[in-house]
């Protein structure tokens, strides 16, 4: 909304007033609203020419912290951009493959992701095989796209144990099913639950490159490395 827009926005009623500046992103309980509307036009307009609802955007250390917030929601909130992140591999003859994943945990101090898997499945033998995927999130409402280079690496063990116990009953169906995932099948529903079956495993992506695309007034893109302890890098959008 530009601010010609808005100045033709007739502001009789403070509290929609206050809904619209939340809606553009800069609502704060600090903004005074006044009753005739009037000093809050100008206050609107004025917020408006200098309006950044990604104020984040501006600093390589404020996106980097910001992008693991978002990846943090995302293991959070079943309705984060962030929950399903677009898993890319390649297979043995090098053709790529993507599919969708639910983010399951996140840890920004050491720079890593976890997906749930069904260890049969055909992503695991390729990842052994080569290590090396990528990881997709395009976030609409932050106008951002995050682009997460990383090597894969399988959790046995107690570690997988201790998250099996967690894992809700309702959800453990997918890790019980015979045969295994991608088998053909007689027609669609020819696969069932086997109860004594677990193939429940979880896949550990270690970050080694973040490289965030921003779509604002101005495009903004940075690379975030590991091994420059993340201290990030502008590139040409
Ligand atoms: C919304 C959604 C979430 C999914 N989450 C996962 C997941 O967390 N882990 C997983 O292995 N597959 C998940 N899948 C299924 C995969 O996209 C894929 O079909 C399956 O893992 C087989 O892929 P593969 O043959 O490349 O291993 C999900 C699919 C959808 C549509």
């Amino acid at each position: 909304m530009s601010a010609c827009e808005l100045r033709s926005i007739p502001l009789k009623r403070p509290t929609f007033a206050r809904f619209g500046l939340k809606m553009l992103g800069v609502y704060s309980s600090s903004i005074v609203v006044d009753p005739t509307g009037c000093d809050l036009r100008t206050q609107l307009m004025e917020t408006t020419m200098s309006l950044n609802p990604h104020p984040w955007a501006s600093e390589l250390t404020t996106m980097h912290c910001h992008i693991w917030s978002l990846l943090m929601r995302g293991v959070a909130d079943r309705r984060a951009a962030a929950r399903h992140p677009t898993l890319a591999s390649v297979t043995p003859d090098k053709r790529p493959k993507a599919r969708t994943v639910v983010l399951r945990a996140a840890n920004k101090v050491r720079a890593w992701l976890d997906i749930h898997i069904d260890k049969r499945a055909k992503k695991v033998a390729e990842l052994i095989a080569n290590p090396f995927a990528t990881l997709h999130v395009w976030d609409s409402s932050e106008h951002l796209q995050i682009r997460l280079e990383a090597r894969a690496h399988f959790l046995t063990g107690r570690q997988v144990e201790e998250i099996w116990a967690r894992v809700p009953d309702g959800s453990r169906s997918a890790y019980r099913i015979m045969p295994a995932p991608g088998s053909p099948i007689e027609d669609a529903l020819a696969y069932e639950e086997v109860m004594e079956l677990n193939e429940f495993g979880i896949i550990r992506f270690e970050i080694d490159l973040i490289d965030a695309l921003h779509l604002g007034p101005q495009h903004r893109r940075a690379r975030f490395c590991r091994s420059d302890d993340w201290a990030g890098q502008w590139l040409a959008p």
